[in-house]
């Protein structure tokens, strides 16, 4: 063991690292598909291993139940329990360095519009307030169709993609309110390629 790791170059090192995904989740219906988004992540076949962690507001919380996921979930309470001391370790700035990629599915038109203008008042915003341009940020819009077409939302999209995130846009449906239109978050299937695609994997 210890005379394979020394004969390895630093590029086989960095290969053995896995992937480290953190999904960012915000107070929109379509948090209901978290555990569906989680499952078909895990079950992707990677060059590497994948490892994911959660990241929730509370009123996403509402939508699913935490408990039934099979990877590790933060909520805002997190940032502050874990800090007591000077010594301890600051939540948002180790999920930071921690991830290589931040997908946040569902993006609703509140959590958009504090990313957009550099708010950072939770977990989420603040791990984005504090994110490495180098890696990726995918962002999956999901808001009712009035919300949608409401003109601040193509302001707050195009603010994300000038700081160089990456848009997984919307779909047309029938929205959980009734009304049909753009505004549905996009498939699962299609944020997990764009997720593996933005690793630099194929599928
Ligand atoms: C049942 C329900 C469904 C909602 N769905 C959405 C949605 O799909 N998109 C959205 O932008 N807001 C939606 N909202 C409103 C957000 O939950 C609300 O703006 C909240 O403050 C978002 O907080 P967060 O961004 O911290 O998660 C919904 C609210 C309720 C009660």
């Amino acid at each position: 063991m210890m005379e394979k790791a020394s004969t390895s170059s630093p590029e086989e090192i960095t290969d053995i690292k896995p992937y480290r995904v953190l999904i960012g989740c915000t107070g929109s219906v379509a948090s209901v598909k978290i555990p569906k988004l989680v499952d078909e992540l895990i079950a992707v076949k990677l060059n590497k291993c994948l490892e994911i962690q959660i990241l929730s507001t509370e009123h996403s919380l509402h939508f699913f139940d935490p408990s039934t996921l099979p990877v590790r979930l933060y909520r805002d309470k997190d940032e502050w329990d874990t800090w007591k001391t000077m010594k301890d370790p600051v939540l948002h700035i180790e999920l930071r360095r921690w991830a290589d990629l931040f997908v946040i599915a569902p993006l609703d038109a509140n959590t958009l519009a504090k990313m957009a203008n550099g708010m950072c008042d939770n977990l989420i915003t603040c791990v984005a307030r504090a994110w490495d341009p180098k890696k990726p940020l995918l962002f999956c819009p999901a808001m009712n169709t009035f919300m949608w077409e409401h003109p601040l939302t193509a302001v707050h999209i195009d603010n994300m993609k000038k700081l160089g995130y990456v848009e997984i846009p919307v779909v047309k449906k029938t929205l959980a309110c009734g009304d049909t239109g753009y505004g549905a978050m996009a498939e699962v299937s299609t944020i997990v390629s764009e997720v593996v695609n933005a690793l630099g994997n194929k599928m």
